[in-house]
């Protein structure tokens, strides 16, 4: 069985931290469970690392079901967090529609919104109706055209804000909440006052969990990758020189090798070729 908000829940009180990375498909997320990750995100950032948009804002919610399937065949024991695209949830039916293909045509295990206040009575509708939902406070990607792309609550109001909402969301019954690009000093304190954990992502050490995007975490980002992202392998560099040495090999005609040939009985070749 995969972990359960009952286990984020329990993680928090025994002052476990979770880790989380994002996933966009079956092998990276048989990689992440071999891993022992208990938190995998099919996030809308998908749209960017893997389809090449700018922003999240052009993900459909059949490209999420269908990355989320691949990922959820893959994840063992882990639970699957996948994201609602823009402006699926913006009243109680269509969240409730969009949570329906994510649980039932993905196989995840939760779903997350983006927002505070105005999405409150959605997330307390979809949890009454038994989809645990994961929040996300701070930088929120799909309204950065309003909140433009910078750290948020760094002014009193909107840090006092912020802890509301969270607070707010916590009572509406998610299992968790996303701080994004929030300083670390009030990441830290928001913590602190939920029961449920936090899951940062350029939020500080001081949150319950740490989230990052898969190609940040393993240099598989080309170019600009954020100042917050982890950096724990080089998968870029491991990749292109491999796919170097093959080109080489296939262009000199060492590869394939004849130990990886299959052999046919000389006298059928003859009898085939007259
Ligand atoms: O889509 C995503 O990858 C996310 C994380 C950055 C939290 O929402
Ligand atoms: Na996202």
């Amino acid at each position: 069985m995969p972990i359960t908000p009952a286990d984020l829940l329990r993680m928090k009180q025994k002052g476990e931290r979770i880790p989380m990375v994002t996933a966009y498909d079956y092998s990276a997320a048989r990689i992440a469970a071999r891993a022992g990750i208990p938190l995998l995100l099919v996030g809308d950032s998908l749209g960017m690392v893997m389809h090449g948009h700018g922003t999240t804002l052009p993900v459909t919610l059949d490209d999420m079901v269908r990355h989320a399937a691949a990922v959820t065949r893959g994840s063992g024991d882990a639970m699957v967090v996948g994201d609602l695209p823009f402006l699926t949830y913006a009243n109680e039916a269509d969240a409730v529609t969009a949570s329906r293909r994510m649980l039932a045509e993905g196989s995840v295990h939760c779903v997350k919104l983006e927002g505070g206040a105005a999405i409150a009575p959605i997330v307390r509708r979809l949890t009454e109706l038994g989809v645990p939902v994961m929040g996300h406070l701070g930088f929120t990607p799909q309204s950065q055209h309003q909140i433009g792309l910078r750290v948020q609550a760094k002014q009193a109001a909107a840090a006092k804000q912020l802890l509301e909402d969270a607070l707010l969301l916590e009572a509406s019954g998610v299992c968790a909440i996303v701080l994004e690009l929030v300083p670390a000093a009030l990441a830290k304190a928001v913590s602190e006052r939920l029961a449920v954990p936090t899951i940062g992502i350029g939020a500080g050490a001081g949150c319950d969990g740490q989230v990052q995007v898969w190609h940040d975490l393993l240099g598989l980002t080309e170019g600009k990758v954020p100042r917050h992202a982890g950096r724990y392998a080089e998968l870029g560099e491991v990749i292109a020189a491999a796919l170097g040495r093959y080109a080489e090999d296939v262009r000199a005609g060492v590869f394939p090798k004849p130990e990886q040939d299959a052999a046919i009985d000389p006298q059928e070749l003859q009898r085939a070729l007259g």
